[in-house]
């Protein structure tokens, strides 16, 4: 079928895609390769075989996202190919994809708590209007993926990257998480600080809501730590008086965070930032436990929380104590895991530290107290790193972690702007 044809057909021309630029340009260029093998079937007389709308299908070729496995494996087999063919296909463009967020090892990335999350992106699929947008962002690359829902990064109509949080279908039909979605994205967006990473957009209402962030060029403590090890002495007291700046800026705008944890801090070349504060509200422990979703990370949940008593800001203390833990030793102080036992010792047992320096000890015994009343002030938090830094002063240059952290940065920051 010529362009003229397909155009009358589709209401608007299929963009040509450069296979040679990326994964999902290349899975897509691939897939029209197969319709025009197959005689280029118009996209209605696929639809009517593949059991997929026609736009699913061309958006699926689109190039601009990868179609979920089974709107692609429909697509291919609807022009018969290869349905172990495809998958494989598709596998390894999603492996691709995901490398963006982790270019610097072979490794995959550690990542806390995920045994117990709903988690298997391929359970997820991509609603015809989410592939390519969501509202004028256009998503340009799976980053990362969470119990909520999945994070592109996306760009915005004047070029600027964005993180573009798109949640599950599943939550999307629950009203009641629609509800608090909305309340908890409305609060956020009065957060306004150096070290948060703004939230500069939101659509609760549509088929799939979404949420778009400031993105942050760089790793997160998780990645980081698996990828990179144990932050120094020097570092981690610049991260804990950062997040601490940022944990100030959230309850100024009468929020707690709710899930501070080391998947929600990323590590930018001027200091943290502190992502998904307050939103965990919408999906909140009680909440989940009656949609049968787990918990990602218990072992930073404070004991009043986990107990189901009010929750005051010093929970979000309880926190940055479990979170300066994990950056000096790589382990959280109660153990990992979605372990029932992991909560036992989070409400009852005093944390192991031992592999701290008696200074970081300090301050983290403080922050982990389990009464939050007993819990320091953020002021005094920030005092605290001050003294006990080895510089004058607290001061974030472009030297604030090690060589191969700032290498990941660096590296995210060149493929970004390949993009
Ligand atoms: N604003 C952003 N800039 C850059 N990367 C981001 C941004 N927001 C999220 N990400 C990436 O997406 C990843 C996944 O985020 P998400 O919040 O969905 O999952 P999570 O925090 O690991 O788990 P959970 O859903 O339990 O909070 C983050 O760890 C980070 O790597
Ligand atoms: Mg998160």
């Amino acid at each position: 079928m010529n362009f003229a044809a397909e155009r009358a057909e589709m209401g608007r021309r299929e963009l040509a895609v450069d296979p040679a630029a990326g994964p999902v340009e290349s899975f897509a260029h691939e897939l029209r390769r197969l319709r025009v093998r197959a005689g280029s079937p118009s996209y209605r007389a696929l639809a009517r075989k593949a059991g997929y709308s026609a736009s699913a299908l061309s958006s699926a070729a689109s190039g601009t996202t990868l179609p979920s496995l089974d709107v692609a494996l429909a697509y291919a087999g609807a022009c018969g190919g290869d349905p172990r063919q495809w998958e494989a296909r598709w596998q390894q463009a999603r492996r691709e994809l995901t490398d963006i967020n982790e270019p610097v090892t072979d490794t995959p990335p550690v990542r806390a708590g995920a045994a117990g999350k709903p988690g298997d992106p391929l359970e997820w699929t991509v609603a015809a209007d989410e592939a390519g947008y969501a509202g004028p962002y256009r998503l340009r690359r799976l980053i990362g993926a969470g119990s909520m829902g999945r994070v592109y990064l996306a760009f915005t109509p004047g070029g600027r990257a964005v993180a573009v949080k798109v949640i599950r279908a599943d939550l999307a039909e629950d009203a009641e998480f629609r509800r608090r979605f909305a309340q908890e994205v409305a609060a956020a967006r009065r957060v306004h600080g150096i070290f948060t990473a703004e939230v500069l957009d939101a659509d609760t209402e549509g088929l799939r809501p979404w949420c778009a962030s400031a993105y942050v060029p760089g790793p997160s403590l998780q990645d980081a730590i698996a990828h990179h090890g144990q932050l120094p002495a020097e570092s981690i007291w610049l991260l804990a008086a950062g997040v601490t700046e940022a944990l100030q800026n959230i309850q100024a705008a009468g929020l707690v965070h709710r899930d501070l944890k080391p998947s929600n801090v990323l590590l930018a070349l001027d200091g943290p930032r502190v992502i998904d504060f307050g939103i965990a509200r919408a999906s909140d422990a009680t909440h989940l436990t009656r949609t049968g979703i787990q918990m990602g990370s218990p072992q930073f949940i404070a004991p009043e929380h986990l107990l189901g008593h009010d929750i005051t800001p010093a929970a979000d203390v309880f926190a940055l104590g479990g979170l300066i833990a994990f950056a000096a030793s790589g382990q959280g102080p109660f153990g990992d895991g979605v372990d029932p036992a992991v909560l036992y010792r989070v409400v009852h047992e005093p944390p192991s530290l031992h592999h701290l320096t008696d200074e970081l000890r300090e301050l983290v015994e403080a922050c982990l107290h389990k009464q939050p009343e007993h819990r320091p002030e953020l002021d005094a938090i920030i005092t605290t790193c001050g003294e006990r830094s080895a510089a004058t002063s607290l001061k974030l240059s472009s030297q604030w972690l090690p060589t191969a952290y700032l290498a990941d940065i660096q590296r995210r920051i060149a493929t970004v702007a390949t993009l």
